[in-house]
């Protein structure tokens, strides 16, 4: 979608659809609209969409009117999702010019991002391997009096897009190398740092969690690390980002049912949600000083699988009994997690499909947020509350602990059936130590299992938005 910016009378505008607010409670006279007004089929309510052909006085050959809700409740979250919900439904109907007009009473950079990534957003469907003539929208002229916004809205929207696409890609075509030869290309192509350990380093720091994950797989492990350094960097902070890259989950030896195992692609979500949070963080370039690790495996049955009761020593030292094969993401957070601590990460953020469980606890709008550091906690709610990217805080006392003794190890790998997202979380909490650190379980919202009308069923790329937001405010 090639953007760009025009500053001028929407009536004026040639295109193939022209996308116009219209709001709850405030009348609207133009483009012919009254009497549909009056009549009760336009109200101006979320998401509501009314397209109309051939209007009087406008070179526009069509206009849709978007529904943006009461204007005092408007906000960038709604902003976003207008422009996705218009832009999707032009898109299913092969409308390929569009331009978009920004309401003048919200005028603000983030209005204008917002809307920019909503358009981009909607125009992605996880489509690549399906034959049929794509619908792509070519151009989008954004109409604003200030293009502030418009830029990064582009650059956030089409990386959390290129975090979509690696997760929609299926196992038999991305697996762990092919992670690592997408953030390759991507570092190449923004100027980042790009060092992908392979097996034999990651035996020398004694990864050896994750190792045991990887060795029932043919498929060879990968730790990809990117590295952002800002040339004016002011601060002495280095946040390191961690994201779970298994590029399938069957369970292992304690194997999944085979219902419904084909959505355990997405087990990489929080790994391409690093790197397309890297790929936006490049090309934004805030103050501080960002390093993605990403440790990318496939945890398969094989005849050299690791067992249920095997016991590893993580790279930091900690022996774990590995009770269940199917908690293999904690397990390879766990060396991830210790080697950016080595790295010299005086912040921790990891994200991670990590478990069901939170699923079960929060349901598929909000993403679990733990942490053992209230200050980082609150920035991270803070980001995730501007970018519309819901998550909700979740405990981590220290007893929770004792649920997961092993009589053998120093740790279990797995808590019992009570509070699984919170013993998963308190495991990898085990191995942040004392470093600032928080985990965000995205297991219930990396992936929509309905289409909403602002966004295509499949990834979501969460919480790519927040990352950036993140470390763009870092103080
Ligand atoms: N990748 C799964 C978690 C998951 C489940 C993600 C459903 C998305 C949807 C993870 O590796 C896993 O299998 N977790 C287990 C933990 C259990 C063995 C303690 C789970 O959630 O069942
Ligand atoms: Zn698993
Ligand atoms: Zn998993």
């Amino acid at each position: 979608m090639k953007i760009t910016i025009e500053s001028r009378p929407l009536e004026s505008v040639e295109t193939d659809a022209l996308i116009v607010p219209v709001f709850e409670n405030r009348p609207e006279s133009r483009f012919g609209a009254e009497g549909l007004v009056k009549a009760g089929e336009i109200t101006g309510k979320p998401l509501e969409l009314t397209l109309l052909h051939h209007t009087d006085g406008v070179a526009a050959t069509r206009v849709l009117l978007v529904g943006c809700g009461k204007a005092e409740k408007f906000d960038p979250t709604e902003q976003r999702r207008a422009a996705g919900a218009a832009i999707r439904h032009l898109k299913s109907r092969s409308i390929k010019r569009i331009a978009l007009a920004l309401d003048g009473s919200f005028s603000g950079p983030e209005f204008a991002e917002a809307a920019v990534e909503g358009a981009i957003l909607g125009d992605y469907d996880p489509d690549v391997y399906k034959s049929d003539e794509k619908k792509t929208i070519a151009s989008l002229i954004v109409l604003t009096a200030d293009a502030k916004g418009v830029d990064s809205g582009r650059i956030i929207g089409e990386s959390q897009n290129f975090t979509r696409a690696l997760v929609n890609e299926p196992a038999n075509k991305l697996g762990p190398l092919g992670i690592a030869d997408a953030a390759r290309k991507m570092a190449a192509e923004f100027g980042l740092e790009c060092e992908v350990l392979d097996r034999d380093q990651m035996a020398v720091l004694k990864m050896n969690a994750l190792l045991g994950v990887a060795q029932g797989s043919a498929e060879p492990p990968a730790l990809v690390v990117l590295r952002y350094n800002p040339g004016n960097g002011n601060s002495a902070d280095h946040v390191g980002l961690v994201g779970k890259g298994v590029t399938f989950d069957t369970g292992g030896i304690s194997i999944k049912p085979a219902d419904g195992m084909e959505k355990m692609k997405y087990d990489m979500a929080g790994g391409a949600a690093m790197i397309g949070a890297m790929r936006a963080i490049a090309q934004l370039k805030p103050a501080v000083r960002v390093t993605a690790f990403i440790p990318c495996v496939e945890n398969m049955p094989g005849s050299r699988a690791q067992r249920p009761g095997d016991i590893v020593a993580a790279m930091s030292g900690k022996t774990v009994e590995v009770i269940n094969t199917d908690a293999e993401g904690r397990l390879i957070l766990a060396d991830a997690i210790t080697y950016a601590k080595q790295q010299g990460c005086t912040h921790l953020i990891d994200a991670a499909t990590l478990t069901g469980a939170i699923a079960v606890a929060l349901g598929h709008l909000r993403a679990g947020l733990f942490s053992n550091n209230d200050n980082l906690r609150d920035r991270v709610l803070k980001a995730s509350q501007a970018e519309g990217e819901r998550m909700w805080p979740m405990p981590l006392d220290d007893d929770y602990k004792d649920y997961l003794k092993s009589a053998f190890a120093d740790l279990a790998n797995v808590g019992g059936r009570w509070g699984g997202a919170v013993t998963a979380a308190y495991f990898l909490k085990e191995f942040a130590e004392d470093t600032p650190w928080v985990h965000l379980d995205i297991a219930g919202t990396a992936w929509l299992d309905e289409s909403k009308p602002f966004l295509a069923k499949g990834p979501t790329g969460l919480p790519v938005r927040t990352l950036v937001r993140l470390v763009l405010d870092w103080k």
